[in-house]
């Protein structure tokens, strides 16, 4: 079994160049479904999220080609409507593929998603709003089966403003006759570079980024050539490392406006923070003062996957930091890690209070989902000694040569097969 092994305690200096986000490439890999021509998308991560959705485009009948960063896409000859179950579990959110094969196809069957590592992961808002775009729904025999004669505009309200639900409207509405509107939609930056992608590609669209989006189905022509915007949990997990570990750090092509509650979290922990233009340059002693309530809120407020990080790197910090959890269910899992590694942290349902202790130790710990991993990758850079992360196949998931750069930073990292 694969397990990294970090040696902590030392600082991370030098410069990286952030990579495309996993969240931003995986709907629009399902939006190229809908192009009747080719899609170049450049920047794409090198992940196995993004290994399954090009297999599931495969499946359809999609011609795929990955060079280095960029993936071809031609989906001119799409022949399928279904996702194996197979395929629909080695990504989590492949249910973002139903919106855009029935938009397609008008027909698309998939199993239904199972639970998840952060609770239960529900899609009843996707399918209501597909409902209301004119769609049957059936379950048989643990698929989900999608119909339609011909889906029609409409307006949408969501119940929450869902991220992938959002995506998986504005895919289907793609195709839709007539207008749809979609209100309380999710404001993610993601949910702008589909937009960007599905205008690029002839779709008219308008107001992703705020809560209500107008799409005009109109199907989508042109190939067309898109760059992923950079991931900025990525981006917040190496800026949370380095206000633990110390060092100094300058994060290229980063989109410093999408981490700015982040941003604002470190500087006051008395991180030194300089913006110039895409990049972010961070400067820390290693010693952060006490941290403000954090409390995760949909876009623009503090994004739930990048709490993880921030919580790990406030276990040495000043007096006590108090997280509050509001999108997911069980997403303290890795918290039991982190208590191994000595940290002091209460937990009660959807709070964390985590005391500054201060000296982390190494530990063998397991990484028990993809951010939860990262925070305790961020923990064992700023341990005294050894730790052994294992699990790493879930780190794997949205971490694009995670070793690699962080040795390119110092670190003393390796990945091991035990
Ligand atoms: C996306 C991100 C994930 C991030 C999350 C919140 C991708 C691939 N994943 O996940 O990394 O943590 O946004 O920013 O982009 N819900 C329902 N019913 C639904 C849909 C969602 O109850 O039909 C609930 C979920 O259980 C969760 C909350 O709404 O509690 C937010 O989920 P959602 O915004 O849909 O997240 P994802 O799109 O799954």
């Amino acid at each position: 079994m694969e397990k990294l092994k970090i040696r902590g305690g030392g600082q991370l200096v030098g410069r990286l160049r952030v990579q495309g986000a996993k969240n931003s490439v995986l709907p629009i890999l399902a939006a190229s479904i809908l192009v009747q021509g080719e899609s170049v998308l450049q920047n794409c991560p090198d992940l196995k999220d993004v290994d399954a959705a090009i297999s599931i485009l495969r499946h359809l009948g999609c011609k795929v080609k990955r060079q280095g960063k960029d993936v071809h896409i031609d989906s001119k000859a799409i022949t399928r409507c279904d996702v194996p179950d197979d395929l629909m579990r080695e990504m989590r959110s492949s249910v973002i593929f139903l919106g855009a094969i029935l938009g397609r196809m008008g027909e698309a069957i998939l199993s239904l998603p199972g639970g998840c590592e952060l609770g239960p992961r529900p899609i009843d808002l996707h399918l209501e709003a597909l409902r209301a775009l004119g769609a049957d729904l059936e379950e048989v025999g643990g698929n989900i089966v999608c119909r339609t004669e011909g889906l029609v505009g409409t307006e949408i309200n969501l119940a929450s403003p869902s991220v992938g639900a959002t995506e998986n409207v504005m895919l289907a509405a793609v195709c839709a006759k007539g207008e749809t509107v979609i209100t309380n939609a999710a404001r993610e930056p993601e949910i702008v570079d589909l937009a960007a992608f599905l205008a690029a590609s002839g779709a008219r669209i308008s107001g992703a980024g705020q809560s209500t989006i107008t799409i005009s189905g109109s199907g989508l022509g042109k190939s067309t050539t898109h760059r992923i915007m950079p991931d900025r949990i990525v981006a917040s997990t190496y800026l949370s490392a380095v206000a633990f570990v110390g060092g100094r750090l300058e994060l290229l092509d980063a989109e410093p406006t999408h981490l700015e509650t982040l941003i604002t979290a470190l500087r006051a922990a008395g991180c030194e923070i300089t913006v110039s233009g895409q990049d972010i340059q961070i400067e820390s002693d290693g010693k952060l003062g006490a941290i403000s309530p954090v409390i995760t809120r949909p876009y623009p407020g503090f994004p739930t996957d990048a709490m993880p990080c921030l919580l790990a790197a406030s276990v040495k910090a000043q007096g006590t930091t108090v997280f509050i959890e509001n999108i997911f269910q069980n997403r303290y899992r890795y918290v039991e890690e982190l208590r191994r590694m000595g940290a002091e942290i209460k937990l009660e349902g959807r709070v964390a209070v985590v005391t500054g202790i201060s000296n982390l130790h190494g530990a063998r710990v397991d990484a028990t989902d993809l951010r939860g991993g990262a925070a305790l990758v961020v923990a064992a850079l700023g341990a005294e000694g050894e730790t052994q992360i294992g699990e790493v196949h879930h780190i794997d998931r949205g971490y694009d040569s995670l070793e690699a750069t962080l040795g390119g930073l110092g670190a003393d990292i390796e990945r091991v097969n035990d």
